[in-house]
């Protein structure tokens, strides 16, 4: 059985960092020099390797391209004003990415080869940090099936990796979003809350669809009434009514537990607000809207993290808001920001350095 303490790094005879400046970069699209990979063969871990990123070549019948057991993370790292390399909340990203692989039945990855390999190409790498606003480095570890064999069954071996990718905000524009009223997200019992790669490529048709009506996103609702809010897009949704705040609950399993959901939900109870995590009906939200008392509405995820909705729309209501007089949620993007930074303390213990 191998560990972290065995893994093995192959560099880059040239780095590639100072190819682009690492400003106004757009979300996903440039890599770093380096990658990490582990391959589960015979029941367990093998050796863990960093190696210059490069293609990867498969026999066409692997399975994860068939039947997509495959899962993934998203984590970022900073440089913070001490000069230090950080990584924002990494092992909570690694538990629920192990809770993701028992719901796929994959094997988990032991804490130290994520943690610790994530940390070891993180270093290696951190050249690559950006260090404008709302810039960062943004981490995705992932892990698929690697069998060649067509029959439906879990495969006996994956591989996992982690690639680095310096990227600039995921949503550049606050969001006008459509409340979904046929497509269904996430059912009780399914897979909702594991970060399954499927669950990514099932929602691009509703999101397609929406996009050509002039909308961002969708924000998922219930499969039965399309009345209950799920997600929205990529992130976690949140509504400010009046003095409290809420929140899809995670207790059905429908819902991806956000690491930043998580986060923001601490940052606005540190702010005062009762944070109520329960089913919310749209017609609630409406009703705020025409009450006057729904103050804000935001997604949150670890790529988009805090994104404010500008334009709701629920079947002929559109709710249109004056973002420009919002304070809560520039605030939870600030208190975020200044923590990652070390602008103000940890006080959550919510960073490690690499
Ligand atoms: C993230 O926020 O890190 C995500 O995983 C969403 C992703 C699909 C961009």
């Amino acid at each position: 059985m191998f560990s972290i303490n065995d893994l093995e790094i192959t560099r880059v005879e040239r780095t590639r960092v100072n190819d682009q400046p690492l400003v106004n970069l757009p979300f996903g699209k440039y890599f770093t020099d380096h990658m990490l990979e582990v391959d589960y063969v015979d029941g367990a871990w093998q050796k863990p390797v960093i190696k210059p990123y490069a293609p990867i070549s498969f026999e066409p019948s692997l399975a994860a391209l068939h039947y997509g057991q495959a899962i993934f993370e998203g984590i970022k790292a900073y440089k913070n004003e001490q000069g230090e390399v950080v990584i924002f909340r990494g092992i909570d990203n690694c538990k629920r990415f192990n809770v993701s692989a028992t719901r796929l039945q994959m094997p988990t990855v032991p804490e130290d080869v994520f943690i610790g390999g994530m940390n070891a190409l993180v270093k290696l790498d951190s050249l690559w940090i950006p260090l404008v606003s709302d810039h960062s480095l943004y981490i995705r570890p992932f892990m698929f099936a690697t069998d060649c064999f067509l029959g439906v069954k879990p495969s006996e071996t994956y591989k996992f990796m982690i690639v680095l990718s310096p990227a600039g905000p995921y949503y550049a524009a606050p969001l006008k979003i459509l409340v979904e009223q046929h497509y269904v997200r996430a059912v009780k019992g399914g897979v909702g809350y594991a970060k399954a790669a499927g669950n990514y490529a099932s929602a691009l048709l509703a999101t397609t669809e929406a996009k050509a009506k002039g909308f961002d996103q969708v924000l998922w609702t219930d499969p039965f009434e399309h009345k209950y809010v799920h997600e929205m897009g990529v992130m976690n949704v949140f509504f400010i009514i009046g003095d409290k705040a809420y929140t899809p609950s995670l207790e059905d399993g429908t819902i991806l537990a956000g690491v930043t959901r998580d986060s923001i939900i601490v940052l606005l109870r540190e702010m005062g607000f009762d944070v109520v995590e329960g089913a919310i009906n749209i017609d609630m939200i409406v009703e705020a809207y025409r009450a006057g008392t729904l103050r804000e509405a935001f997604g949150t995820g670890t790529a988009a993290t805090v994104s404010m909705i500008k334009e709701l729309q629920y079947q002929d209501v559109e709710m249109k808001f004056d973002i420009d007089a919002w304070t809560v949620s520039p605030a939870l993007k600030t208190a975020l920001t200044d923590i990652r930074q070390g602008k103000t303390s940890d006080r959550f213990g919510w960073m490690h350095t690499v």
